[in-house]
């Protein structure tokens, strides 16, 4: 059986998302565990998607975040950015992708947002399934010096790799990344 709850609500679970995150996108420990130290009820929030194993043991099989956009962005208020969108290797194609992502749409909306932004290099195709369509560029919560959320890099503890990583997202640059970063594409969706 399914089952979802929040990394902060869910502590136990951390070392576990740590390694499900690093098995797609390898970052130290040390930086992962203070990203989903921040997850709260506001915003970042770290969602994780559980299965009961053989053994009957509750096993992470997909989570995704949920984090602020920049407030200078038109209708930031209104909106939130989609990452970490993964789903255990063996666990994809399936159909917990699309469980995943219909839980995170619930709880935006609950929550009161109406538009969910993401960047993504190669699963265009299944977030358009849902709907999303290509958009210009946002800027978040995730670089710049906004001082109203609470942006991940914005504090000290967090390597500067993710900094790095966020601002090639958006202009691009010389680096290993750039390749990932030069089929960036940027998706919305208005939630109903
Ligand atoms: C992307 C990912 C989350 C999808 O999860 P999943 O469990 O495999 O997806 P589902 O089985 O729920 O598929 C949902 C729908 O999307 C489609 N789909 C899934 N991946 C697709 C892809 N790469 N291209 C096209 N369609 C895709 C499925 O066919 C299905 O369509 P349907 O409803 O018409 O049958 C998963 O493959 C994953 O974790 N990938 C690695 C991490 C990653 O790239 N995350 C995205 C970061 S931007």
């Amino acid at each position: 059986m399914i089952s979802f709850s929040y990394i902060h609500n869910d502590s136990k679970y951390t070392e576990e998302l740590i390694k499900l995150l690093n098995s797609q996108w390898p970052r130290s420990e040390y930086s992962r565990k203070a990203s989903i130290e921040k997850s709260n009820d506001n915003l970042p929030l770290y969602l994780i998607m559980k299965l009961k194993n053989d053994d009957q043991i509750d096993e992470i099989i997909g989570c995704l975040t949920i984090s602020t956009v920049l407030n200078n962005d038109k209708d930031s208020n209104v909106s939130v950015l989609l990452e970490n969108v993964l789903i255990k290797s063996k666990y994809r194609g399936k159909g917990y992708g699309k469980v995943i992502m219909k839980e995170g749409h619930k709880i935006m909306k609950e929550k009161g947002f109406r538009i969910s932004y993401l960047s993504t290099n190669d699963q265009k195709e299944f977030y358009k399934t849902f709907g999303y369509i290509e958009c210009d560029p946002i800027s978040t919560s995730n670089f710049g010096g906004s001082s109203i959320n609470n942006g991940e890099t914005n504090e000290d503890t967090v390597d500067n790799s993710e900094k790095v990583s966020n601002l090639l997202r958006i202009f691009g640059g010389n680096s290993k990344l750039k390749k990932s970063g030069s089929d960036l594409v940027w998706m919305k969706i208005n939630l109903e």
